[in-house]
């Protein structure tokens, strides 16, 4: 079955003459049956206007732009009403019709659908407005509702003709958390019961996590996969949420010059801290999986920027370090150091870094470690990672410079600066699932 929409080299511009501006640029879109796209990207990026090409609304200057089997580039009226015709629209302004009720508004829905017999259309209609919450609301006329609840009458306009296609305008925008969630479930049992294929503008972070797939427009281009990680934290963990094959995590985590890996990091923490806020969240399994794989990448990609041949993180666990991430931990056996021995345990017990030119000279370095591990350790950095109440919960370790030098301060202030952000996002693991950083480590 060939997808719904696939569109290519769409481009579109505003205006003439000299006010002549482009505003989508060779955008690419293939959208499968019944699945669920969202678009996402800042105002003025041209997620309307791509909503509305698509639709039928509009018709398109360049590229091709493939509708439920049509052709819209230069489609006859006819073409493009026949299209319009199966698909129901949210848009960003509901559009309802202010001499009519609400019940009479959704019917709208259906007969534009042209399937429902009359005598059901009533019902049909009501108990769409019921689904939306609006039981005690079917007689009233828009002006009589609300901003929230005319944008309900409109979504179970849009929905309850069963339309194909379902393409939606920030639905959300005006609804409280729980209003919110139950429309996007109702449109997500649409695609997935009746196949319904669903494209849907949003700023709304809370409801990502329904989409199939996640596109982010930035000046009028489809953002590619890397792009659209910096840009967008929400969207980027969403993503790195899916992709749960470390491997390629690390890969994209080692694409990222400094600027991004900070970005990123600073991304992460706020959702992280965020999730700790939100104790709703706690059980989500792709958010726990994202921190995890991310803390093995971070890890090797901090290594990378400090130019480190080694490094490893240790958590507190009772009165002892154990390490969780280092290379070929897999095939080492635990490593568990009690607190205030060693480097590691020495920096956990002060709170203070801990930087040493030369390890065997320092009487607190435990050479045992290297003769397990047949290293030779040199230069180090071990530095606490605080929780926010300022405990130490682990410890972050650099091995040995690259180039043979010692680590220097400044090498010490960039470790500090990215541990500081990855405290938080190590503080949410161990906080939702004590020892979760042991389990499934090459979730796949
Ligand atoms: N009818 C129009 N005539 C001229 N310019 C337009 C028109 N509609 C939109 N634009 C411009 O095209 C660009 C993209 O607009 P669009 O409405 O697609 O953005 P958007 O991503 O939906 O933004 P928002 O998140 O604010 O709704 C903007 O710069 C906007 O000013
Ligand atoms: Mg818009």
């Amino acid at each position: 079955m060939t997808a719904p929409v696939q569109v290519s080299g769409l481009s579109h511009w505003y205006g003439r003459g000299a006010l002549r501006k482009q505003v989508l640029f060779d955008v690419e879109v293939t959208i499968p049956s019944g699945e669920i796209i969202i678009v996402t990207g800042p105002s003025g990026s041209g997620k309307t206007t791509l909503l509305t090409l698509i639709g039928a609304l509009r018709s398109g200057q360049e590229g091709s732009i493939r509708v439920l089997g049509e052709e819209l580039r230069d489609a006859r009226p006819r073409a493009l009403e026949k299209v319009r015709r199966q698909i129901g629209f949210i848009f960003q302004q509901h559009n309802l019709l202010n001499a009519l009720t609400a019940v009479q508004n959704v019917e709208l829905g259906l007969r534009v659908a042209g399937r429902a017999s009359s005598s059901t259309l009533r019902n049909r209609a009501r108990h769409m407005l019921e689904a939306v919450g609006l039981e005690d609301r079917i007689h009233h006329k828009p002006e009589q509702l609300s901003g929230g609840q005319r944008q309900r009458v409109a979504i179970a306009r849009a929905l309850v003709g069963e339309p194909a296609m379902l393409l939606a305008d920030e639905p959300t925008a005006s609804l409280d958390k729980n209003s919110g969630r139950e429309v996007v479930e109702r449109m997500k049992s649409l695609a997935r019961e009746q196949g319904t294929t669903i494209l849907m503008v949003t700023h709304d972070n809370r409801i990502l996590d329904i989409a199939d797939r996640i596109i982010h427009l930035e000046d009028g281009h489809l953002s590619t996969f890397t792009d659209a990680v910096i840009a967008n934290n929400r969207q980027m963990m969403k993503m790195l949420a899916e992709n749960r094959k470390k491997q390629k995590l690390e890969k994209v985590v080692d694409d990222l010059d400094e600027r991004g890996f900070k970005e990123l990091l600073e991304d992460i923490t706020a959702d992280s801290q965020r999730l700790l806020d939100a104790t709703a969240m706690a059980s989500d399994v792709a958010f726990r999986s994202m921190l995890r794989q991310g803390l093995f990448a971070f890890t090797r990609k901090l290594g990378q920027l400090l130019d480190a041949e080694k490094a490893s993180l240790f958590l507190v666990e009772g009165d002892s370090l154990v390490l969780r991430i280092a290379e070929n931990i897999d095939q080492m056996e635990e490593v568990r150091i009690p607190l205030g021995t060693g480097i590691a345990g020495a920096a956990a017990q002060s709170g203070e870094v801990i930087r040493i030119d030369d390890a065997y000279e320092d009487p607190r370095f435990n050479q045992e470690i290297d003769r397990q591990t047949g290293y030779r350790t040199r230069s180090i950095i071990s530095l606490p990672i605080k929780d926010r109440q300022g405990e130490v919960f682990g410890v972050a370790q650099l091995l040995n410079r690259k180039d043979g030098q010692p680590f220097d301060t400044n090498d010490e202030e960039r470790f500090d600066l990215f541990m500081s952000s990855l405290g938080v996002m190590l503080e949410t693991l161990e906080g939702l699932d004590p020892g979760s950083l042991n389990d499934d480590r090459d979730t796949s």
